[in-house]
């Protein structure tokens, strides 16, 4: 355990003895069961995959130990991508941990703070593009293309490869694959990768079968379920506002041969499962992260029975990337007190303790 992804799942990746054995400790993140949310969805069995764990907070860490690996091993000095904040923290934090330097293009004034503070902390070369996250793709993909960079975006295959570990510890945890698996989808790349992850299991005799993968994205940036691209998208899930996703046909793909479904959900379902997730559950994630647990209240209040049946939640970043979004929506400031206990306690009005008790 803390071997990271590349040492644990060597033997389903596309590594070798020329790569560099790169590692933060990625992978390995708790399945946690739920706790509250289970019993109001009526689900057999409720988990939460908590991605946030990750060394850099998000899942991309899992995608990007084999991609900065891969471009090391292929004598790059430099990686780039285009990213809505956690893939140019993580495309950040590997390429220190390698040695690398990092150039990451971001939609300009549409990052997070504790995500805009990482790439910087890491030492990345920081480019606010004045345009949406799928302008700045566009242009890290010709830059990719043309120059003498590393692009470590998910349409890097190593990315895809990477993240699919995920589903590998998943049935690794539960001893099978779940019946339903439900993710935020953005750019694709995820849901693409976890769909890979179970059908490789599948075919290795690893697990019966493969869960219905029920990806969600949002209201106002959610090009896939409405069938095609938008051109403004708007969400206050900055991750996944992205409105014409590099992974399209992967997302279809996962979604068709599951017997899954790629919907929405409004920003109004995602604050409702964000502070759900944090007052009942004790699990603190980001907004986009959020989404899966949204379309899955969705889902259970669309009639679905899930009584009988085994849902794991991917919850892909964790809140501490967006603490302006977490203040805002707590809506409470801290109480004042002078520095003394009398202060204190006539503040709180707490019951005595009882003597003997
Ligand atoms: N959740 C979080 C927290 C994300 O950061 C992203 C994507 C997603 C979900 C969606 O995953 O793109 O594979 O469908 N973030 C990318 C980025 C776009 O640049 O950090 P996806």
């Amino acid at each position: 355990m803390g071997a990271g992804v590349i040492e644990r799942y060597a033997h389903w990746l596309p590594v070798g003895p020329g790569t560099p054995p790169l590692t933060l400790g990625e992978g390995d993140t708790p399945l946690v069961r739920s706790k509250v949310i289970e019993r109001e969805v009526g689900a057999g069995r409720l988990f939460f995959k908590l991605e946030g764990c990750n060394p850099s907070g998000s899942f991309k860490d899992r995608g990007m130990v084999v991609a900065v690996a891969k471009a090391m091993e292929a004598g790059y000095d430099t990686v780039l991508c285009a990213s809505t904040g956690n893939t140019s923290a993580s495309a950040a934090a590997y390429a220190a941990a390698a040695g690398l330097r990092s150039i990451v293009l971001v939609p300009d004034g549409a990052v997070t703070q504790g995500k805009l503070s990482q790439a910087m902390a890491y030492g990345a070369r920081i480019v606010a593009v004045k345009g949406a996250f799928d302008e700045a793709l566009a242009i890290a993909r010709r830059l990719g293309d043309g120059y003498a960079v590393a692009l470590v975006n998910s349409v890097n295959p190593h990315r895809i490869a990477g993240q699919k570990t995920a589903a590998f510890e998943i049935v690794d945890a539960l001893g099978e694959a779940p019946d339903l698996l439900f993710i935020p989808v953005g750019n694709a790349g995820n849901i693409t990768a976890y769909w890979r992850g179970f059908t490789e299991y599948r075919d290795a005799g690893l697990t019966g079968a493969a869960p219905r993968m029920m990806g969600f994205e949002a209201e106002g940036a959610a090009p896939i379920a409405l069938g095609r691209p938008v051109s403004d998208p708007q969400t206050i899930a900055s991750a996944i506002r992205i409105g014409n996703p590099a992974s399209w046909r992967g997302a279809e793909q996962a979604r068709d041969e599951s017997g899954g479904a790629i919907d929405a959900v409004s920003d109004d379902e995602i604050i409702d499962a964000f502070k759900r997730l944090a007052r009942t559950e004790g699990v603190f994630c980001e907004p986009a992260s959020a989404a899966s647990v949204a379309g899955l209240i969705k889902t259970a209040k669309g009639g679905a029975d899930l009584s009988g049946a085994t849902v794991v939640c991917v919850l892909t970043g964790t809140g501490l990337k967006d603490p302006t979004f977490a203040i805002q929506m707590a809506g409470v400031e801290a109480e004042q007190s002078d520095a003394d206990l009398e202060s204190v306690a006539s503040l709180l009005r707490l019951p005595q303790k009882v003597a003997g008790a």
